[in-house]
Parts: C-alpha cells; sequence; structure tokens
C-alpha cells in the first residue's frame, strides 16, 4: 500500500514535535523534512540539529529533502543528524554519482529529486543507483501550492520506466497533494505522498492522515 510522509514545513514551527506526534499516532509512515538554503529555492527552514531533536522524538523514519545548492557539503551534515533517507536536486548536484554513492555510504536510502520541468530522461546513468525518485508536483520553495497536472504524464512515465527495467525504484511525489486527488494519482503507481497543507493546516491532521490512509488502502493499483 503506498506510504503517507507528512511535510512539517506547513507544521506550526513552534510545535514540530506535537506535530510529529500527531502524526505518528495517526498512521503516518514517514517524516518529510524540507531543508532549504535560501540559494537553491527562494526560502529558509531547517538546520541539522532540528533533524537531531526529531531523531530523539519519534520512529518515524525521516525523509529529508535538501533543496540546496552544492548538496555534497549538506550530506554529511543530515547523515550526522540521524535522517533515514536523503534526496538531492538532480539540479544542484554537479557529480550525481559521487553525491548519490555518499548517501549510501553511510546507509542513507538515497533518492534524487526533479523539479516539474526536469525530464525524468536525465537519470537515464544514475537511476539504477537510486532507492527513490522524488518528483516534484509544485515548484519547490513553499508548501500550500496547487499541484501541476502535467505531472501525471510524468509519474506514469516514470513509473513504466521502472517496471520495464525490472527496478526497485520507488517513486515519492511532493507537492499539492490532497484528499480530492490522492486516490487518481495513486493508480499512477507512487509509492510515497508527501502531504505537507493538506494534514498540517487542517482542523484535524489525525483524522485527515486516517481519511488520507483509507482512500489508498481501498485502491485498486496499477
Ligand atoms: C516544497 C516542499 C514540499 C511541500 C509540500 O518545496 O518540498 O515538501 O512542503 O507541501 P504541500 O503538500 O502543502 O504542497
Ligand atoms: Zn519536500
Amino acid at each position: 500500500m503506498p506510504q503517507i510522509a507528512p511535510s512539517i514545513l506547513s507544521a506550526d514551527f513552534s510545535k514540530i514535535a506535537e506535530a510529529v506526534k500527531i502524526v505518528e499516532e495517526a498512521g503516518a509512515d514517514l517524516l518529510h523534512i524540507d531543508i532549504m538554503d535560501g540559494h537553491f529555492v527562494p526560502n529558509l527552514t531547517f538546520g541539522p540539529k532540528l533533524v537531531a531533536s526529531l531523531k530523539e522524538k519519534t520512529s518515524l523514519p525521516l525523509d529529508v529533502h535538501l533543496m540546496v545548492d552544492n548538496p555534497q557539503y549538506i550530506i554529511p551534515l543530515f547523515q550526522d543528524a540521524g535522517a533515514d533517507w536523503i534526496s538531492i536536486h538532480l539540479e544542484a548536484s554537479k557529480h550525481l554519482n559521487r553525491d548519490i554513492s555518499s548517501i549510501k555510504q553511510a546507509g542513507c536510502k538515497a533518492g534524487l529529486a526533479l523539479n516539474p520541468a526536469s525530464s525524468i530522461h536525465l537519470m537515464n546513468d544514475i537511476i539504477k543507483d537510486l532507492d527513490f525518485v522524488l518528483l516534484m508536483t509544485v515548484n519547490p520553495g513553499s508548501g500550500a501550492q496547487e499541484f501541476i497536472e502535467s505531472s501525471q504524464t510524468k509519474i506514469s512515465q516514470l513509473k513504466n520506466w521502472i517496471k520495464g527495467q525490472n527496478l526497485n525504484t520507488l517513486i515519492e511525489i511532493d507537492g499539492g497533494v490532497k484528499e480530492i486527488n490522492i486516490k487518481d494519482l495513486s493508480e499512477l503507481g507512487v509509492d510515497i505522498f508527501v502531504v505537507g497543507s493538506e494534514v498540517f493546516k487542517s482542523e484535524d491532521p489525525k483524522a485527515t492522515i486516517i481519511r488520507l490512509k483509507n482512500k489508498l488502502s481501498k485502491q485498486g493499483r496499477k
């Protein structure tokens, strides 16, 4: 069954530990932590110390999304902080093979994030080394944006490519996932859904997560 990774970007930053407890109790599968450096994207969020603090508070795997330039310098900071999954942006890495290898060497799951306009074929020579692909379905930098509809074709293309190559690479999508679209998106073969504002801006985040998971459990999958 597809998994839910709530993004704390949309949580109340003064109550992050509480927010994490709520989504963990609701049955979230991973915790998505958006790291922004103010260069790769026009926003600044968290550092490795937040990840280290959350590591002590939750048993959820920490899915760290690095929206940073020169990720080679940043990857070790988040490995040491306790990240379990680390994704870097294809558009930010000058040495993809080396950066993905360094994520895996520390025992983290290695993912490559693609912006909406980046073709999946740019991954031709790295896809086999990836544990997951993080398809951005909004432009990175903030939460609560509209899902970019053309992403649906891209998701299907990636799913077909992965199946055609007999790979086990997981597809995680990130941005604009809502109760209203998650069922259809699941039918395209998405494995992990990042959900930010739909959860943390809702009246009852716990109930929202439970409803999202119910929609996924009733789903026939391709
Ligand atoms: C955007 C982040 C996303 C974002 C998702 O740059 O990478 O993870 O928090 O938020 P929603 O679900 O509100 O689009
Ligand atoms: Zn993200």
